[in-house]
């Protein structure tokens, strides 16, 4: 750690310090008390247990008396002294360990201040509420270097995506100018698809933002699952009539209503038989089937006959920017955010969604289980 990253320090006196001189106060009050005690209340107590005994003889009580006075004075002071050593010894001891552990953590907040996300403080090992502190903080700073993470990657995402598109707009237009390319309606139609790809980006980026802000809202109404699929399904009948794809519904019977955001859950069946249109040739079929889960959820399942996914890549498609076929997708304008606004939304709504494939060229499967109405 050759940073130059120190924790931040309040006021000047340390703990040490401040345990020392409360141990010493203690101390010095406890001192006080017995050395009253010792020099009024106990030699008159003295003296009157010893004339209570019967001693007459003056002389004897005199000595008696001075005994008892060196005594007293003798184990006041050794008890004063050694209380006192072992005070501050103690005092000392524990400082040193407090402050080594509230150094470590000043330490590790100065670093994560700086931007050292993998900053940790150890368990210091002092008692339930230091372990406790310890841990809070470690967990926090795992959170910060999670978002950190993730801010990174989706910046690096965002460019990588800008790149293609804008880099062909600047190629066209240098063409143009330089006369080497005629504005055709050919050449139109490029400029414009990439024009689309980039709102298309925004679009995309605005609703994943929206989808996966803390507490979406989600203004939900009571809805027979059958009813979505067929909405659902209606709404994209042209585009799959034109593609030669067969897309029918298995309705559920008996199934319970479930709570849902209609436009919401539209663009979710929307997004999924989207990708199921894309990745199907002409001749295939997508099936929509709502059904009933051991668990008493609605189960909700878009499935296509078309080129499947392959299974390394099946626990990352609902990531963000996550493409199976980068090169094909890019054609196709794909940005690889379908999956990840539907699973936000689905969570949304308190459920869950998860993909699966037999393997490539056999079909995918998206099943979503709602939790049902009560
Ligand atoms: N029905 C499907 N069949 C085959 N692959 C699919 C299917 N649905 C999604 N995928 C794969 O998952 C990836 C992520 O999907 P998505 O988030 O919707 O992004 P996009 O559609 O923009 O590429 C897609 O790029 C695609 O490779
Ligand atoms: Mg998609």
């Amino acid at each position: 750690m050759s940073t130059s990253v120190r924790p931040v320090r309040g006021g000047r006196t340390g703990l040490a310090a401040r345990l020392v001189v409360a141990f010493t106060l203690v101390m010095g009050v406890a001192g006080v008390t017995a050395w009253l005690v010792a020099g009024f209340a106990g030699p008159v107590l003295f003296h009157r247990h010893l004339v209570g005994t019967g001693v007459a003889d003056p002389a004897a009580v005199v000595h008696a008396e001075e005994a008892f006075r060196s005594a007293s004075a003798l184990s006041v002071g050794l008890g004063l002294a050694v209380g006192l050593a072992t005070s501050l010894a103690v005092a000392v001891v524990l400082a040193r360990r407090v402050g080594r552990s509230l150094h470590a953590v000043a330490t590790a907040a100065a670093l994560l201040a700086a931007g050292r996300f993998d900053a940790r403080v150890p368990t210091p090992r002092l008692g339930a509420e230091f372990d406790a502190l310890a841990t809070s903080f470690n967990a926090m700073a795992g959170q910060l270097a999670d978002s950190e993470q993730l801010r990174r990657r989706l910046l690096a995402d965002v460019a990588h995506e800008l790149r293609t598109p804008v880099a062909t707009l600047g190629a066209y237009l240098d063409g143009l100018e330089d006369g080497v390319v005629e504005l055709e309606p050919q050449t139109i139609a490029v400029l414009r698809d990439q024009g689309a790809r980039l709102t298309r980006l925004a679009d995309d980026l605005a609703a994943v933002t929206r989808a996966e802000a803390p507490g979406v809202q989600v203004a939900r109404v009571r809805t027979d699952p059958n009813d979505l699929l067929l909405s659902a399904a209606a709404a994209v009948a042209d585009r799959a009539s034109a593609a030669g794809v067969l897309v029918r519904v298995e309705r559920g019977d008996g199934l319970p209503g479930v709570l849902v955001d209609h436009d919401r859950f539209g663009q979710v069946l929307g997004n999924l038989l989207d990708n199921a249109l894309r990745h199907t040739p002409a001749g295939g079929a997508i099936t929509l089937a709502a059904a009933r889960t051991p668990e008493r959820a609605v189960r909700l399942t878009v499935s296509d006959t078309g080129s499947g996914i392959p299974a390394e890549h099946l626990p990352h498609v609902f990531e963000r920017f996550y493409r199976v076929d980068t090169a094909r997708s890019r054609t196709d304008g794909g940005s690889g955010i379908g999956l990840a606004i539907v699973r936000a939304l689905v969570e949304a709504h308190g459920g869950r969604v998860a993909a699966f494939s037999d393997g490539p060229g056999r079909g995918a499967r998206v099943e979503i289980d709602l939790p049902p109405e009560s």
